[in-house]
C-alpha cells in the first residue's frame, strides 16, 4: 500500500502589515468590532512587484529545503488559488517555471477558500495511485485584489499569503483520509459576479477589478453547520474518537467559527491553531500557513494526529486527517 506523507512545510507572507487601526483611518470600522465579531488584529498586503505567484515561489521554496528535497525531484505541483496572476497560463506553470520544476504536471484548483484542502487531496491520490512519488502542493492569494477597499463589511477580513507542503509517497500514513465536497446552490451568497466569460460590467466600481462580495451572516451560519458535519464525517470514515486528534488545523476565517468547531471536537483552544489574528482570511493560503506556523514553532510534532478543514465560495468544503 501506498500512502502519502508530509515531509517539508513552508510559507511565506508579504512584509506589509496592515492593522485594523490602519482600516479606521480609511473607513467607517474600528478595531474592537473587528476583534471581537472575527478575530483579526491585522492582515499581510502584498506590495508593489508582489503578485500571488510570487508569495507561492518562496512558500514552495521554504518547502522544499524543510523538505530536503531538490526541485528537480518534483513530479507534481497542485495549486490552489482564487487569486491567479493570469488567466492563463496557470498559476501552477508560472511557479513551475520560477522554481525550475521539472516537465512534470502542473495545475490550479480554484475552490476557494477550500483550494488547498482540494489541491492536498487531488496530490495525495496521485501519489496513492503510484503516478507521483514526489509532491508539491500550495495554497497562494492576493485577496487584497479583489476586496472592495471602500466595503468595511469585506475589506476588514481578508489579507495576502501563501503556504506549501512538499508530499512524498511512503509505506506509512501519512495523510489518512481527505473528504471535499460542493453545493454550487449556495453560490451567490460568496462571489466575485464578473468574469471572463460573463463579462466585467460594473469593475469601475471597484478600480478596475472584480469584487468579493459576501453576505457574511449568511455565510457564517452555513460554515458552522457544515463544518460539524465534515468533522464528525471525517473521524466515522477512520473509525476515530475525537479525542485522539492531537490538533485541529482549521481554515482562519473567523475565530468564532472556529471556537465553535473545537468546542465540537470537545478540543481545548491550546490543540486548535490560530493564525487569523495575524494573517486575516488568506483563503487557501490559510490552512498550510497555519500548519508551517505550528511545525516550525514545534508545536506540531511528528506522529501528532491533524485535523485540517476548510470552507469557502462555491461553497466548497473538505477536510484533511493526517499522521505528520
Ligand atoms: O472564508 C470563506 C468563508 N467566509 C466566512 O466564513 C465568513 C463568514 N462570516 C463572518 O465571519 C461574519 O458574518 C462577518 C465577520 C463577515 C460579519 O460578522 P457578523 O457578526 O455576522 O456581522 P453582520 O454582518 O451581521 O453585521 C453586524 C453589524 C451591521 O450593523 P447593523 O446593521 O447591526 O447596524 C454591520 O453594518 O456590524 C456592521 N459592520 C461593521 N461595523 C464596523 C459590518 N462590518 C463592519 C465593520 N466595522 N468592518
Amino acid at each position: 500500500m501506498i500512502y502519502s506523507r508530509i515531509c517539508g512545510t513552508g510559507s511565506y507572507l508579504p512584509e506589509k502589515v496592515v492593522t485594523n487601526k490602519d482600516l479606521e483611518k480609511i473607513m467607517d470600522t474600528d478595531d474592537q468590532w473587528i476583534r471581537e465579531r472575527t478575530g483579526i488584529r491585522e492582515r499581510r498586503i502584498v506590495g508593489e512587484g508582489e503578485s500571488t505567484t510570487t508569495l507561492a515561489e518562496q512558500a514552495c521554496r521554504n518547502a522544499l529545503e524543510a523538505a530536503a528535497v531538490d526541485p528537480s525531484e518534483i513530479d507534481l505541483l497542485v495549486m490552489g488559488t482564487t487569486t491567479p496572476d493570469l488567466v492563463f497560463p496557470s498559476s501552477a506553470c508560472l511557479i513551475q517555471k520560477k522554481l525550475g520544476l521539472p516537465d512534470c504536471g502542473a495545475m490550479d484548483v480554484n475552490a476557494a477558500c477550500s483550494g488547498f484542502i482540494y489541491a492536498l487531496s487531488v496530490a495525495d491520490k496521485f501519489i496513492r495511485c503510484g503516478d507521483a512519488r514526489k509532491a508539491l502542493v500550495c495554497g497562494s492569494e492576493t485577496l487584497s485584489s479583489i476586496v472592495n477597499w471602500t466595503k468595511r463589511e469585506t475589506a476588514v477580513l481578508f489579507g495576502d499569503g501563501a503556504g506549501a507542503v512538499v508530499l512524498e509517497a511512503s509505506d506509512e500514513p501519512g495523510i489518512l483520509s481527505t473528504h471535499i465536497h460542493a453545493n454550487g446552490n449556495h453560490a451567490d451568497l460568496l462571489s466575485t459576479e464578473v468574469g471572463v466569460s460573463r463579462g466585467f460590467a460594473g469593475i469601475e466600481e471597484n478600480d478596475g477589478r472584480p469584487e468579493l462580495l459576501m453576505k457574511g451572516n449568511e455565510v457564517f451560519k452555513v460554515a458552522v453547520r457544515t463544518l460539524g458535519r465534515i468533522v464528525d464525517e471525517t473521524l466515522e470514515a477512520n473509525n476515530m474518537d475525537k479525542s485522539e486528534l492531537d490538533w485541529l488545523i482549521p481554515h482562519q476565517a473567523n475565530l468564532r467559527i472556529i471556537v465553535a468547531t473545537a468546542r465540537k471536537l470537545e478540543m481545548s483552544m491550546d490543540q486548535v491553531v490560530i493564525s487569523v489574528d495575524r494573517h486575516g482570511n488568506t483563503s487557501s493560503a490559510s490552512v498550510p500557513l497555519a500548519l508551517d506556523e505550528a511545525v516550525r514553532d514545534g508545536r506540531v510534532k511528528r506522529g501528532d494526529m491533524l485535523l485540517l478543514e476548510a470552507f469557502g465560495g462555491g461553497f466548497t468544503w473538505g477536510s484533511a486527517l493526517i499522521k505528520y
